[in-house]
């Protein structure tokens, strides 16, 4: 039985990716084509030529179609073949599947199941990544792990004390208890930690300029399967928000993972650090990209690791749950429910790839 839930958006790329290149990338086993077409608009395909299977991102543009570098066929942007070598009558089944794209929020989604089930409305917002009034930095980090490894880590921070010490990491985030608060009906989970005294850590004392104590919290909301926001906020100890919900005198920093399953034991790990401050500075935008992507590539260290073991090892091992993942089994319930709804969605005639 699959792990992936369908009938439901993803995102595929950032939208600066894609551009009048062919670009290649597998979601949820389906691998995919992108450009752009003349016109500026993103267009996905099923990335395999319905003759022989010849990918579709290896081949090349001509206007707004794609010409199959083996044998020709060529597709328009609706996936429809509307031109055939040798013969002037273009089978009816010539077509290849298309997906719905939406831009949104400097990201790239696709619809991955029943095109007529897809909602642009019901794709999760992140407008900092796009927000003049902030300044982003960003990267997408290649995962040989499932996703849902990815999820666990993301819902429960007090890693960040033992796997990012030095860099995310201090005691207290470890120390200090979560609330966390599940909406059944909108399908989000809150999980959060207000560290009213603590150590700052270096990706924040050197990009702020704080120094001493901070006050920090941390707010994660996560809308399953593809979107994670943690809203972090440092501020000199005891500087809380205005009552009017006005905050001056903290700093901002809104943290976004795309979770993206590539194949079953692989994922797109994308990752984004928008701040409120510093906006346009060179210097603390290479600080902070060269810090976050560090911190990421640990996670995946980790779970690379811990892929390998879940892999070759028995099934039914009894994992021991506490306290702090609550938000982690939460996300896990969602996703099952999320998996079983898509389940009914129509699966696509290509082979799924293994990494
Ligand atoms: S494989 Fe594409 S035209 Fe033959
Ligand atoms: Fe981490």
């Amino acid at each position: 039985m699959t792990t992936f839930a369908r009938n439901q958006w993803y995102v595929a790329a950032y939208s600066k990716d894609i551009g009048r290149e062919l670009f290649a990338r597998t979601v949820l086993g389906e691998p995919l084509v992108f450009y752009r077409t003349e016109t500026g608009e993103v267009v996905a395909l099923a990335d395999r030529c319905v003759h022989r299977r010849f990918p579709l991102s290896e081949s090349r543009l001509d206007g707004d179609t794609i010409v199959c570098g083996y044998h020709g066929f060529t597709y328009d942007r609706t996936g429809t073949c509307v031109f055939v070598p040798g013969q002037s009558r273009i089978p009816r089944t010539a077509r290849v599947p298309a997906y719905p794209v939406v831009e949104q929020d400097s990201f790239v989604w696709v619809w991955i199941g029943d095109n007529d089930k897809a909602d642009a409305a019901a794709i999760p917002r992140a407008p900092w990544l796009a927000d003049p009034a902030y300044t982003t930095v960003c990267g997408m980090e290649p995962l040989r792990a499932r996703y849902e490894l990815l999820v666990d880590n993301l819902m429960d921070l007090s890693h960040e004390t033992y796997l990012h010490g030095g860099y995310i990491g201090t005691p207290e985030v470890a120390n200090t208890p979560i609330s966390t608060e599940v909406d059944e009906d909108k399908e989000i989970i809150y999980v959060s930690r207000h560290m009213a005294d603590a150590e700052c850590p270096s990706f924040y004392a050197k990009s702020t300029g704080i120094e001493g104590r901070i006050t920090r919290w941390q707010d994660i909301e996560y809308h399953p399967p593809c979107l994670y926001l943690l809203h972090s906020r440092i501020a000199p100890v005891g500087v809380l928000p205005n009552e009017d919900g006005s905050d001056p005198d903290a700093f901002h920093v809104e943290v976004v993972y795309a979770i993206t399953p590539e194949t079953e034991h692989s994922t797109h790990d994308f990752w984004a650090v928008a701040r409120d401050f510093a906006l346009g500075d060179d210097e603390v935008s290479a600080f902070l990209a060269e810090s976050n992507r560090t911190v990421v590539l640990q996670d995946v260290t980790a779970l690379d690791v811990l892929e390998q073991v879940i892999e070759s090892e028995r099934d039914g091992y009894q994992e021991l749950s506490i306290n702090i993942d609550t938000g982690g089994l939460a996300a896990r319930r969602f996703l099952r429910r999320m998996i079983e709804r898509g389940s009914q969605a129509g699966s696509r005639p290509v082979p799924a790839v293994r990494s």
